[in-house]
């Protein structure tokens, strides 16, 4: 693998496989279909699953940056492992095309991580059209299901297979956090992948393993060039400053995330049937990141943390994770 980042216009930085441990070859012959993998994350996970040796699939709606995925990862690894299928998850044809052309290249498909969902659905419900809820639900929901329909039951006859969800710790609106037509798509899809682990049974039986990975906080951004806060409307008070810089220093990278997600492919027979917050595989792989404590946004209302009992109502984390 070449360690010069190609010249690109998709955000991109080194990857963090090296310093987590990862070896070039850790997922050498496996086959991964990453869905939503041409942006933030996914690309975060495509690159890493591809500097991690397997072979990836990038299904995406948007097809300039997922042809340019599919360009960087190919020039990054100096092989044809990157594949690109514009696919919309939430149709069955799109989802029926992206196995064929997957197969058709790469012959299986071993890991599948759902990852798509369009952040702009994160309006308040009762502010919000209801087709906006379809919409979430249709991403979150359906389009979870179809893949896992149309690439499950292979895993299942060569017994080995990896799925995971990009799930959110918020399966409902807490302050702070996002509009509640996300978080619904959301629980949604956590239900179907978590009840999938169930359909399937045990892991040991089976070997495949099906499980959430929660990203928190992931974003590249250039805080010196955040736009200043709109003007206030009439007869209302005016937005605080909000601290860009701040908030930067709260997120963390697509590609310290894909570490994280390689991480937990290895060790996916341990985690089948429950989930796990990306910043416990940070600590998990001993990782070299700054504990994420909360930071305060001058400025901004202050967000509540949320107690354990609360996070136990959370599907995700009703499995061990990596407890022991
Ligand atoms: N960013 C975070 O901090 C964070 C936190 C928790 C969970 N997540 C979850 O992680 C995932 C990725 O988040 P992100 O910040 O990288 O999002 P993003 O908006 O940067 O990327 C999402 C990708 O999904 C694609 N997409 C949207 N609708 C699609 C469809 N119907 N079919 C195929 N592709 C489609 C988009 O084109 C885009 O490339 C999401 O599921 C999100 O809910 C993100």
């Amino acid at each position: 693998m070449s360690t010069a980042i190609p010249t690109t216009f998709l955000n991109i930085g080194s990857l963090e496989l090296e310093k987590a441990g990862i070896k070039p070859d850790a997922l050498r012959g496996e086959t991964a279909v990453v869905t939503g993998g041409a942006s933030n994350i996914g690309l975060g996970y495509a690159r890493s699953l591809a500097g991690a040796g397997a072979n990836v699939v990038v299904a995406d709606l948007n097809a300039e940056a997922g042809a340019e995925t599919e360009r960087v990862i190919n020039e990054e690894n100096g092989r044809d492992c990157a594949l690109f299928v514009k696919t919309d998850i939430t149709k069955e044809e799109d989802i029926g095309n992206l196995a064929a052309k997957a197969i058709g290249k790469f012959g299986k498909v071993d890991i599948l991580i759902n990852n798509a969902m369009n952040m702009r659905l994160n309006g308040k419900i009762l502010e919000s059209p209801i087709g906006d809820l379809d919409q979430s639900y249709a991403i979150s929901g359906r389009g979870v299901a179809l893949a896992i329909k149309a690439f499950v039951p292979a895993m299942r006859e060569r017994k080995h297979g990896i799925v995971t969800y990009s799930a959110t710790q918020f399966h409902y609106a807490p302050p702070m956090v996002g509009g509640t037509v996300y978080c619904a798509g959301k629980a949604a899809a956590t239900s179907v992948v978590m009840s999938v682990a169930n359909e399937l049974g045990p892991y040991k039986e089976t070997g495949v393993s099906v499980f959430c990975l929660c990203p928190a906080g992931v974003m590249r951004f250039d805080a010196s060039k955040m736009p200043p806060p709109p003007p206030p409307k009439p007869g209302e008070p005016e937005m605080p400053k909000f601290d860009f810089e701040a908030f930067a220093k709260m997120m963390t990278t697509p590609e310290q995330n894909g570490a994280a997600m390689i991480f937990s492919l290895l060790r996916a027979g341990e985690l089948h049937g429950s989930g796990v917050i990306h910043n416990d595989v940070f600590k998990a792989m001993g990782y070299p990141f700054s504990d994420p404590k909360p930071v305060e946004i001058p400025g901004a209302p202050q967000y509540r943390r949320l107690t354990d009992q609360e996070l136990t109502m959370v599907f995700c984390y009703m499995g061990a994770g990596f407890a022991g």
